[in-house]
């Protein structure tokens, strides 16, 4: 059974966060597999590891989308994976190459273009729904550190909905890479990755700066960094990246 992303599509001028309202659709019962959520402004719009997410209205693209998952909870970071690797094939048909910096941060040219925001729901021990959520700059980079848009990279100002339009054919068109081998579906993530094979300065969470070259992820999805010669992973919120690097 597929899912069809884009069965439900909803456009809203203004709303807390697109992920919220995808989250209450879910829980009044009336949300249908696939459905999208998309917004020109958000006032209260979430990032990763508690981070807001501001952008100018309608400038860029804001969305969520209620999935039901079709594989165990133990592999749940399979959305997170391909919604990054379809990300690189998306922005690539606007004339991008990007990179993901792990866990989820789309890159081009060493400066952010967009993230991704997931967050799971689970009945029981089962994965229920996944709802993630993308912020991509399309016509505007906010300022803050490193940003980059779409417009700022190619010269050309786009819809924000034609770039979504263009993400929803390829996540429709490949599911058999989200549902199918797992290890697979990590190998193209992690050609995905950027920033591997140079030497990176990282931060783990008491403070600790250490140098480490990226490996890739291994099958939790946490970060395998080579630290003097070994291989170590990190969860998501024990290391941050120190830019530049040294
Ligand atoms: C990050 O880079 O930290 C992730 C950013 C995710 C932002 C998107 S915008 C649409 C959706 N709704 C939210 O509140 N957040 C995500």
């Amino acid at each position: 059974m597929m899912t069809k992303f884009g069965s439900v599509f909803i456009q809203l001028a203004s709303v807390d966060s697109t992920n919220n309202y995808a989250a209450n659709l879910i829980q009044q019962g009336c949300c249908q597999d696939g459905s999208v959520i998309m917004a020109d402004y958000q006032t209260m719009g979430r990032g990763q590891r508690g981070n807001s997410w501001q952008s100018v209205s309608a400038a860029n693209l804001m969305f969520s989308i209620a999935f039901q998952p079709k594989y165990p909870l133990e592999e749940q970071i399979r959305l997170a994976w391909y919604s990054a690797i379809i990300w690189q094939q998306c922005l690539l048909r606007f004339g991008l190459s990007t990179q993901i910096k792990w866990p989820n941060d789309i890159y081009v040219q060493g400066s952010k273009i967009g993230g991704i925001l997931i967050e799971q729901q689970l009945k029981g021990s089962q994965l229920e729904w996944s709802i993630l959520g993308c912020g991509i700059n399309v016509n505007d980079a906010p300022e803050l550190q490193q940003a980059t848009s779409i417009l700022a990279q190619t010269g050309r100002q786009f819809k924000p909905q034609t770039v979504l339009t263009e993400y929803l054919d390829l996540l429709n068109a490949q599911q058999q890479i989200l549902n199918g081998d797992f290890l697979k579906l990590k190998a193209l993530f992690e050609e995905c990755m950027g920033f591997r094979n140079q030497l990176l300065r990282f931060e783990k969470k008491d403070g600790l700066i250490f140098e480490g070259k990226i490996l890739g992820v291994n099958v939790q999805g946490e970060l395998q960094v080579e630290v003097d010669g070994k291989p170590v992973s990190f969860g998501n919120q024990e290391i941050r990246f120190l830019f530049p690097s040294a």
